[in-house]
């Protein structure tokens, strides 16, 4: 038993359709997430910020004592996979486990992978599919627009703007025959209606966040870490900066009202370590 809290981390707000997972998979637990909200987006930055941010985000959890880190953000999972893998705790990303589930799903082996430009042009899912299934063909689109998008609440299935961005982005993925979709970023999952309208009941879409949640509930079990409780866990947000519409946008993301605490923190003071190993 490990009564620690799992710690959540986003470029944003966006990492709370992670959350809202977990919270399914494992009700009990405590729950710290933060999202750098005072810089985002990370989708459209260099590899090397990415990494520096990435290792102040882990850094700052790590100071929270968590037993357990997942990050929640595509474009992090995507370009500083390697960061994660030195943390001193379990660590893990969205992009192995999805690509994994994808590679299994695919009945004609075309997957088509959607993210941040970030992840497109790190080849990340590409790459992890390949591993499962060396012959699928991995076709890819970065969808910057989808994240302001969602922001915005511009989710309904009838939005005729995002309809059409969606159509933009989708149709040349359709025909190319793809049979399966990865939606590699965290804003996505809120779009599946518009998206499976598009793309019809014969494309399996694969939601990364919930895989990792299912995922997360098995390294937890396994290393007999899962909390004591079975239900009435808590979550408590920490964010780098503090938006107005923070309680409007958090509960789109989390699928429910926001309640918890909401701290916001200086994340340049957390100190960064010489080597990534914390
Ligand atoms: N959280 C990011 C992701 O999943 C999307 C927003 C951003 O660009 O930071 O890739």
């Amino acid at each position: 038993m490990d009564n620690r809290p799992i710690g959540v981390f986003d470029s944003g707000l966006g990492g709370l359709t992670v959350v809202r997972q977990l919270i399914r998979e494992l009700p009990g637990e405590q729950i710290i997430y933060f999202g750098d909200t005072g810089r985002v987006p990370y989708g459209t930055r260099s590899p090397e910020t990415i990494e520096k941010y990435t290792r102040q985000d882990c850094n700052f959890l790590l100071k929270e004592d968590v037993k357990l880190i997942i990050a929640a953000c595509g474009t992090v999972s995507s370009v500083a996979p390697h960061v994660l893998n030195t943390l001193p705790v379990p660590a893990l990303g969205v992009v192995e486990p999805a690509a994994k589930a994808a590679a299994t799903v695919t009945r004609n082996g075309i997957i088509g992978v959607i993210g941040t430009s970030a992840t497109i042009n790190s080849g990340s899912f590409l790459i992890n599919i390949r591993k499962i299934r060396p012959s699928s063909q991995v076709v890819e689109q970065a969808c910057p627009l989808f994240v302001p998008l969602v922001e915005n609440g511009w989710i309904d299935e009838n939005d005729e703007v995002t309809c059409l961005t969606a159509r933009r982005y989708l149709l040349p993925l359709l025909n190319q025959g793809v049979d399966t979709l990865l939606l590699g970023c965290t804003h996505f999952p809120l779009l599946k209606p518009i998206i499976s309208k598009i793309l019809g009941p014969s494309v399996t879409l694969i939601d990364p966040g919930k895989i990792a949640a299912t995922k997360c509930a098995q390294m937890l079990a396994e290393n007999d870490m899962l909390c004591e409780k079975s239900g009435n866990g808590s979550l408590r947000f920490y964010l780098s900066d503090r938006t107005e519409d923070f309680a409007r946008v958090a509960g789109m993301f989390l699928g429910r009202d926001v309640n918890g605490d909401v701290h916001t923190i200086n994340i340049d003071n957390v100190d960064i370590p010489v080597e990534c190993g914390v």
